[in-house]
C-alpha cells in the first residue's frame, strides 16, 4: 500500500500535478501524506491526515519546484504522525525519499548508520534510505551511483522514489511494490514529461503512454528517461497504452466512488463477456486459456476476492474437478499441486503481496498459474503464466464492488471454457448474457435504503446463503463491516444453528439469500424459520420462487435465473444494503478507517 509518485518536465503545474495524483491514489493509503519539490533548494512538506490537511499546509507554507516527488501513507513502521509521513530525509536536508514497501533489514542498517552518527527522526523503516544515500555521496558516489548503492542493500519490498542533492532528476527502483511510468508528451518549458507513480490513474489525465517498471530494475527521470537493470546495463522497455479514459477514475456526480463502482456493474459485465462468449455457438473463447483440462485446481486470494475464489471451488467441482480455495497467506500448509493442476490467484489489484507470494510457491511447485486480476500490468499479471482479465474498469472505492461482480463472472468464463462441457455451456451462456440487465434492473428498483433505514443501529447483522450464495454472504458481511464498521457475520446456512444462533435475536437481522425453489433454497427456508422462532429479523434476498418470502419481515427482490447468476445478483442488492448503512451512519465510505485497497506487504 502506500501510494508513490513523481514528476518532471512539468514545469510550474508541477506542485498540483503531484497533488492531483496523491488524491488519485488516496485509495492506497490516507493517514498521511507529503510532497519535496526541488527549485532553488529541496522544499519538503508533510503531515498526518490526508491529503486535504497537505493541502492546507501548503496554502500555509507554499513550496515551489520544477522536479517533484510525492507520498500518500497507510503505515506499518511508525504510527500515523508528522514525523513518520514521507518523504524522509538525509541529516544534511539534501535527499528525498517516498518509499511504498517494507524494508526487512532496516534494524541493522538502522543501527549501524546510527553508529556512524546519522540521526534518525522517524520510527520508520524508509528513513534508513536517505541515510544510505547520504553515506554514498560521503564517500565520492555520483547521486546515481548513492541511489543505486543504496537500494543495493535493502531486503524486502519496495516501490521508492528519491531526490539525490542537487541532481535534476528523480531516481526510482522496485522489488515487489509497483511502479509504472507516464510518458507525456512534454510542455512549452520541455520537450518531454515523465510520471512515476504506483498506479496509472494518478497520471492518467496527461498521457496513455505507459512503461512498466520490473523488479531489480532502476529508472531516472530527466529530461530524458533511462531503465537500467541492476547490472546498469540499459533496458529496451516496451510501451503500453492504456485504454480507460481519466473520466473513468472521477465520480460521475456520485456521492461516493463505491455508489459509482456499484452502479457501473452493468457496463463491467458488459466489458468482461465482451467477444468471449459466442451465445448462437455456445461457445466461450478465452484465447490462450481455453485449452486447459486441469486435472485439479487451487484458488489463492485474499478478502472479497478469496470470496470469489470460495465461489470458483464450487464451479469446478460441479463440472467433477476437485478445486479447493486457500487464503493466500496460509497456501503454505496446502497439498503440493500435481500433475496438470492448476493454480489461479484471484486478486483484482495484482499486487496484493499474500497473493503474489502464494503464486510464487506453487510456480516454485511446478504449477501452472493464472491470475484473475482487473489491472493489466500488474505483477500478478506479468509473473503468472496467464492471466484472465476481468475488465471491469479502475476501482477506487477501498472495498471492492465491480471487481467482485468481475471477478465472479470471469470464473464462469473459465471454468465454461476449459471443464465444463458443451451442455453446459448452451444452458449458461444465455445467462450470462442476460446478468447485466438483470444487474441494471435491480439497480433501478432497489429497496435496499428503506431497509438500511429500518435496520442500521441494530446490534449486529448476520448473512446465510448456501452452494453459489454462501460465498455471497461472506461478502456481504464483510462490505458491511467494511464501510459500516458495524458487526456482521456471514456463515452458511446450515451452520447457523451449530454455534452462531446463540447470538441471534431481536436485535440481529439476518439476511438470507434463498433463489430457486429446489432442495437447496428448501433448507434455507428452514434455517429461515429457526431465526424467526428466535424472533430475529428477517430479509430474505429472493426471486419469489421458494416460500422464503412467507417467513421474512422484509424481502429484496432478484430476477430468476440459474444459481451461479443468481449469485451475482444476490450480492448487487447486499452492496446497496451496505452501502446505505453506512452512509446512514455517517462512514467515510471510499476510505474505510485502517484498510487500504491494495494491501502490497504479507
Ligand atoms: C484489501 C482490500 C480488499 C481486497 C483485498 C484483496 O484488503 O481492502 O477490498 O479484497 O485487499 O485485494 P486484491 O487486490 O488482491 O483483490
Amino acid at each position: 500500500m502506500c501510494g508513490i509518485i513523481g514528476c518532471v518536465g512539468r514545469g510550474e503545474r508541477t506542485l498540483d500535478t503531484l497533488v492531483d495524483g496523491l488524491e488519485r491514489l488516496e485509495y492506497r493509503g490516507y493517514d498521511s501524506a507529503g510532497i519535496t519539490l526541488l527549485g532553488d533548494d529541496l522544499g519538503v512538506r508533510k503531515t498526518a491526515g490526508k491529503i486535504a490537511d497537505l493541502e492546507t499546509l501548503l496554502d500555509e507554507r507554499p513550496v515551489d519546484g520544477h522536479i517533484g516527488i510525492g507520498h500518500t501513507r497507510w503505515s506499518t513502521h511508525g504510527p500515523p504522525t508528522d514525523a513518520n509521513a514521507h518523504p524522509h530525509q538525509d541529516c544534511t536536508g539534501d535527499v528525498a525519499v517516498v518509499h511504498n514497501g517494507i524494508i526487512e533489514n532496516y534494524q541493522s542498517l538502522r543501527d549501524d548508520l546510527s553508529a556512524e552518527g546519522h540521526t534518525f527522526t522517524s520510527d520508520t523503516d524508509t528513513e534508513v534510505v536517505p541515510h544510505l544515500i547520504e553515506r554514498g555521496l560521503e564517500m565520492g558516489d555520483s547521486p546515481e551511483a548513492a541511489f543505486r548503492n543504496a537500494i543495493a542493500q535493502l531486503d524486502g519490498s519496495y516501490a521508492i522514489a528519491a531526490i539525490v542533492g542537487n541532481e535534476e532528476a528523480v531516481f526510482a527502483a522496485r522489488n515487489d511494490s509497483p511502479l509504472v511510468i507516464g510518458i507525456g508528451d512534454g510542455t512549452a518549458s520541455s520537450d518531454r514529461e515523465y510520471f512515476l507513480a504506483s498506479d496509472v490513474p494518478a497520471f492518467r489525465e496527461y498521457t496513455d503512454k505507459v512503461i512498466y517498471v520490473e523488479d531489480g530494475e532502476f529508472a531516472r527521470l530527466d529530461s530524458e528517461l533511462a531503465v537500467t537493470d541492476s547490472d546498469d546495463q540499459p533496458v529496451d522497455k516496451e510501451v503500453h497504452s492504456i485504454e480507460w479514459d481519466a473520466e473513468e477514475t472521477g465520480k460521475s456526480g456520485y456521492d461516493h466512488y463505491m455508489l459509482k463502482e456499484i452502479h457501473e456493474q452493468p457496463r463491467a459485465l458488459r466489458q468482461c463477456l465482451s467477444g468471449r462468449v459466442d451465445e448462437l455457438a455456445g461457445t466461450v473463447n478465452l484465447d490462450g486459456l481455453s485449452d486447459r483440462s486441469p486435472s485439479s485446481v487451487q484458488f489463492v486470494a485474499m478478502g472479497t476476492s478469496y470470496h470469489a475464489a470460495l465461489y470458483g471451488t464450487h464451479l469446478f467441482q460441479q463440472a467433477g474437478i476437485p478445486a479447493q480455495a486457500f487464503h493466500a497467506s496460509e497456501y503454505a500448509t496446502a497439498t503440493p499441486p500435481t500433475g496438470d493442476a492448476l493454480v489461479i490467484g484471484i486478486t483484482q489489484s495484482g499486487e496484493t503481496a499474500d497473493t503474489l507470494s502464494a503464486l510464487r510457491e506453487a510456480r516454485s511447485r511446478g504449477a501452472e498459474t493464472i491470475a484473475v486480476t482487473n489491472t493489466v500490468g500488474s505483477t500478478a499479471d506479468r509473473e503468472c503464466d496467464e492471466t484472465l482479465l476481468i475488465r471491469s474498469g479502475p476501482e477506487i472505492g477501498v472495498a471492492a464492488s465491480k471487481t467482485f461482480t468481475g471477478q465472479l463472472a470471469a470464473l464462469n468464463l473459465l471454468a465454461l471454457a476449459t471443464v465444463e462441457s458443451a451442455r453446459t455451456r448452451r444452458g449458461v451462456v444465455p445467462e450470462l448474457r442476460e446478468l447485466p440487465g438483470r444487474v441494471q434492473s435491480i439497480l433501478d428498483d432497489s429497496n435496499a435504503a428503506e431497509i438500511a433505514e429500518e435496520y442500521h443501529d441494530s446490534e449486529s447483522f448476520f448473512f446465510i446463503g448456501r452452494r453459489y450464495q454462501y460465498p455471497v454472504a461472506l461478502e456481504g458481511a464483510l462490505k458491511l463491516k467494511e464501510i459500516s464498521y458495524e458487526h456482521a457475520e456471514g456463515f452458511s446456512a446450515g451452520d447457523l444453528k451449530h454455534g452462531p444462533l446463540a447470538l441471534v435475536d431481536e436485535d440481529t437481522p439476518v439476511f438470507a439469500m434463498v433463489t430457486g425453489d429446489d432442495e437447496v433454497a428448501r433448507k434455507t427456508v428452514g434455517n429461515i424459520k429457526e431465526v424467526e422462532a428466535r424472533d430475529a429479523p428477517v430479509v430474505a434476498v429472493t426471486d419469489g420462487r421458494s416460500d422464503a418470502a412467507l417467513y421474512a419481515d422484509h424481502v429484496l427482490e432478484v430476477p430468476e435465473t440459474i444459481p451461479r447468476a443468481a449469485a451475482v445478483l444476490t450480492n448487487v442488492q447486499l452492496q446497496l444494503v451496505a452501502y446505505h448503512v453506512a452512509n446512514l451512519l455517517g462512514r467515510p465510505i471510499d476510505k474505510p478507517r485502517n484498510l487500504a485497497k491494495s494491501v502490497t506487504v504479507e
